[in-house]
């Protein structure tokens, strides 16, 4: 019997009717009486702009109506229609483990009955610095946030007020989330939406923002406070930095006194379990977190060496502040997931990302749809329409987006989810086992072939269906 009370006379109402014979809890609600997607999707969009909390979400780029989840499990999805799906979309990164695996969903129940948040110092967030302290090679100081986007805002500030100067240098196709001073150029969403930047954002907020081609190294001078890097980047594709490029970044930053940002959002314990540090063997200033270190709650984190932490306040000059930050919920979730994280289990997930890839490239090839697949630690990009590698935006920039989004629909229809963006990555977690794999090798056959027949059919350019 469920301990919830039932909040049936209280003031968030049942969706309808029925969900009382359902035996629904309006406020934990998985939608159980929908039958459909549209008609959940349509009713949110009355209430939520696009009816999404992330632009990327609403299909925009690939068409069709989002599917509406009610709950997950393991390597697996199922929408409000009951139709389950193989997640390549892990919440785009952040559920490492796989959904609701048991040690999150334990501890975060066990945290949340000691209290949700309390606005004061707790020992697990002391653990959960600790652990990424004790995990990544020259972060001493860590500061725990709620999301990407607040660590690297935060990082931009800290190096600006750390350095006493103005610039920052990005990489064109790369992404750091909603931070208007990064928001020059991006990658993710931004690209997928075909957006040059973002309305909304002065020109004084990028004036000092110099956004310049991934996989060359700049030439900076003394204004530069920080260059910002995703080291693998995973926002246009997945593409790898060249051999030489990170090291000449630290090279040319160490001579005009600026710092490194690694921005690991979403690579963070994923290439490796001693982060980008160790997978490349360089040392970044500060590094940003989130997704993983949070096991699907909401997190974001700033790491880095102590004499630059220590001008964040209280110590320093540089403000930062959280009503959630270090959440007890998230800190609890973060510990779960980095006690079973170890080498040993990147390496395993390492691995089935490459047999992921295998598998795409294999059933590509044999239905002629012209696509590559290319893989670090346990990211997956798609690049389709273009077999050269890729080494810059420039290059992300020619996949083929309506091809993209022709296999997106015919891997969705033969029950496997993607991200619904040409530019997106799929990830492998713990969730995705032999079975699942062997699974996502046979959809892969027919949505190819679905895919290529779909393309001969409607030249390239003619738009993406449904
Ligand atoms: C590299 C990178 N940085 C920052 C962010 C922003 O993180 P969040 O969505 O948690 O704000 C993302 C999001 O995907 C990201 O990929």
């Amino acid at each position: 019997m469920s301990v919830i009370p039932d909040t049936g006379s209280r003031a968030i109402p049942f969706c309808r009717d029925e969900c009382a014979a359902a035996g629904c809890v309006p406020t934990v609600c998985t939608g159980a009486t929908f039958t459909s997607n549209d008609e959940v999707f349509e009713r949110s969009q009355l209430v939520i702009p696009g009816g999404v909390n992330s632009s990327i979400r609403a299909y925009r780029s690939v068409g069709g109506t989002p599917r509406v989840i009610a709950r997950a499990e393991g390597p697996y999805v199922w929408d409000v229609e009951g139709r389950r799906y193989i997640d390549l979309v892990q919440s785009y990164g952040a559920v490492i483990l796989g959904h609701a695996h048991p040690a999150v969903t334990a501890a975060v129940s066990a945290a949340a009955a000691d209290g949700t948040s309390f606005g004061a110092p707790t020992p697990r967030e002391m653990k959960l610095a600790e652990a990424i302290v004790e995990r990544v090679r020259g972060v001493e100081r860590v500061r725990l946030m709620n999301s990407g986007t607040e660590a690297t805002s935060a990082a931009v500030r800290l190096a600006r007020g750390f350095t006493g100067r103005d610039r920052i240098v990005t990489f064109a196709g790369n992404f750091h989330g909603a931070t208007d001073a990064l928001l020059a150029a991006g990658g993710s969403g931004v690209a997928t939406l075909g957006l040059p930047g973002t309305a909304g954002v002065p020109a004084s907020a990028v004036a000092q923002t110099m956004v310049v081609p991934y996989n060359r190294v700049p030439r900076l001078d003394d204004s530069v406070a920080a260059v910002i890097v995703e080291p693998v980047a995973a926002n246009m594709g997945v593409v790898v930095p060249m051999a030489g490029f990170l090291q000449g970044l630290r090279d040319e930053c160490d001579r005009v006194g600026a710092l490194l940002v690694f921005d690991e959002v979403i690579t963070g314990f994923r290439l490796d379990a001693g982060g980008a540090q160790a997978k490349f063997d360089i040392d970044a200033d500060l590094t940003t977190y989130g997704k993983v270190i949070g096991g699907g709650l909401p997190v974001g984190a700033l790491g880095g060496r102590a004499d630059i932490m220590e001008s964040l306040s209280p110590l320093g000059p540089v403000f930062h502040s959280g009503t959630l930050s270090g959440n007890p919920l998230t800190t609890a979730a973060g510990l779960a997931v980095l006690d079973l994280l170890d080498d040993d289990l990147v390496m395993e997930l390492s691995a089935r990302a490459r047999r992921v890839a295998a598998l795409l490239r294999d059933a590509c090839a044999a239905a002629g749809f012209p696509a590559q697949f290319p893989v670090a630690g346990t990211l997956v990009g798609t690049v389709c329409g273009r077999m050269a590698p890729v080494y810059d935006f420039d290059d992300a920039r020619t996949t083929d987006t309506v091809a993209y989004a022709r296999f997106f629909h015919a891997m969705l229809d033969a029950g496997v989810m993607m991200a619904p963006g040409a530019y997106e990555a799929m990830f492998v977690g713990l969730g995705h086992d032999d079975d699942v794999l062997d699974a996502i090798g046979v959809a892969a056959h027919s949505a190819a072939v679905a895919a290529s027949t779909a393309s001969a059919a409607a030249p390239a350019g003619a738009g993406s269906e449904n």
